[in-house]
């Protein structure tokens, strides 16, 4: 496969489809193609690179596992979502949950990102990257007293309010600082997004948000909370939603809403959260701008797509708005690279045991989520099916069930692509496991921007009790 990486190389421009959304009209011809490539991994010469750079060498220079990501795919991703929508006045507020490494949130910061929080902890790692408080929008159903404390010193821009107790206790916090909290409240549209269950939230029965019947009662009690400001609207519908249409339709059903609070409150944005899907199955394929044009990818979805959708909605309310994506912007940037540790074969099964394992990537476990694996050194020899399972001692352990792959022997390198999102931030020490190293690629350089936790660290917050030292065990 020729290399496809998202730069310079591929100068032609997109297909000449045209975005509107109300008067303003935008051509995508004059977006460069360069943004069409989701990611920047592909084979170079048989051997899988990123960015051209091989990562047989990245593996061998920081060892497996490891996680690997793409600055010129989360450049190009957030650059071109960020174009699409350049005919409004927005802020793309990176989903911090998705990946949190710092060397991410300062080359997000470094395009102009603004941050969607949901801890202390996220703001304070926001701020440590250089990142900026009043770009900051913190979400979250149980923020507590500490933690919007922290937030109101700090200056964030807005607290996306789940519930009319969390109202009272945001004002009580900001009386108490004699300081001034600026809120939004965020109304659930009760919209099927067509995800997984543990990922979907804009339906009434979710635990997040307001009802639309409610939401106009809850903006009139927060305009009698004295240290409370109105500053918008937000929704979140859920995540890795592959149609537009779900985001339209949540704009369209809070369109009257939105538009009734700013009259009544005055209200300067609107946020409508993130959401946007990535591709998993095609993962490598997907890294070339041909295969978007080629057979049937109705349900996959472009920047440009989402643009199109929702900008008709969102351009005549006249605020600002704001786009909370995670996955979106990382997901595919990401790789986790592994070494096969044994073959193992069983009258119905073959097992490639690797040295990554649920703990460094539990998507598999967690949501049936399907991640694409190849090796490293391509191969053209026929396929057979396996599972690809970690040295964890459960049943859940798997990255794959039944996989057709090119036959894998011991050594081998394989990567399971599309783990920039929810990968890393989701892992644990389970089993005593210690967290893996991440790798930046920005091409030529290669970064450390995390080393490998150290047995020593991986215990360093551990006590033994006092009791026991006495007793001289
Ligand atoms: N805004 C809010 C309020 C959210 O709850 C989320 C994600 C986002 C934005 C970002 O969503 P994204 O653009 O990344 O889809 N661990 C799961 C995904 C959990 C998403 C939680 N909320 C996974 O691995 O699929």
């Amino acid at each position: 496969m020729k290399r496809l990486c998202a730069g310079p190389e591929n100068p032609e421009s997109l297909s000449g489809c045209e975005i509107g959304y109300g008067r303003a009209r935008l051509t995508a011809r004059s977006v460069p193609s360069i943004f069409e490539a989701v990611h920047s991994f592909s084979y170079i010469g048989g051997a899988l690179h990123c960015e051209g750079v091989d990562l047989e060498e990245v593996a061998a220079r920081f060892g497996t596992p490891a996680y690997v990501y793409s600055a010129a795919t989360i450049r190009n991703n957030f650059r071109r979502l960020d174009l699409a929508h350049k005919p409004i006045d927005h802020l793309v507020c990176y989903a911090v949950k998705a990946n949190s490494n710092l060397a991410i949130l300062d080359l997000l910061a470094g395009e102009g990102a603004g941050f969607d929080i949901v801890s202390a902890g996220e703001l304070f790692r926001v701020l440590k990257a250089g990142g900026r408080a009043d770009r900051c929008t913190f979400a979250g159903v149980g923020k507590t007293v500490d933690e919007i404390a922290y937030a109101l010193k700090e200056g964030v821009y807005c607290f996306n309010v789940e519930s009319e107790a969390e109202l009272e206790r945001i004002n009580d916090v900001a009386g108490s600082l004699r300081l001034i909290a600026p809120v939004a409240v965020r109304v659930n549209p009760d919209v099927d997004a067509r995800t997984h269950k543990f990922i979907s939230t804009g339906k009434s029965k979710n635990k997040f948000g307001i009802g639309l019947d409610r939401a106009v009662e809850v903006y009139a009690k927060a305009g009698t909370l004295p240290h409370l400001k109105i500053r918008g609207l937000q929704t979140h519908i859920g995540s890795q939603i592959l149609e537009a249409e779900p985001f339209a339709e949540a704009a369209r059903k809070l369109a009257a809403l939105v538009t009734e609070i700013k009259a009544r409150h005055g209200i300067e944005c609107f946020s409508i959260g993130g959401g946007i899907g990535i591709v998993y199955d095609a993962a490598l394929a997907s890294g070339d701008p041909e295969w978007w044009k080629s057979g049937d990818h109705s349900c996959r979805i472009t920047p440009e797509d989402y643009a199109a959708a929702v900008l008709p909605v969102l351009a005549p309310l006249g605020l600002r708005i704001l786009f909370e994506p995670g996955r979106f912007l990382v997901g595919n940037a990401g790789v986790l690279l592994s070494t096969v540790q044994y073959v193992k074969k069983t009258p119905s099964k073959t097992f490639t045991i690797v040295d990554a394992a649920m703990n460094d990537l539990i998507r598999p476990a967690l949501y049936d989520g399907w991640h694409e694996i190849v090796p490293l050194k391509e191969s053209a020899e026929p396929s057979v099916p396996m599972d690809v399972v970690g040295p964890v001692c459960e049943s859940g352990d798997f990255f794959a069930q039944d996989r057709e792959l090119p036959p894998l022997a011991t050594g081998d390198r394989i990567a399971l692509l599309s783990a920039g999102a929810y990968g890393f931030v989701m892992s644990s020490n389970y089993n005593s496991r210690p967290l893996l190293p991440e790798v930046l690629v920005d091409s030529p350089d290669v970064h450390l921007v995390r080393k490998r936790q150290s047995p020593e660290e991986m215990i360093a917050g551990e006590i033994l009790p006092s009791t026991r030292r006495k007793a001289g065990k």
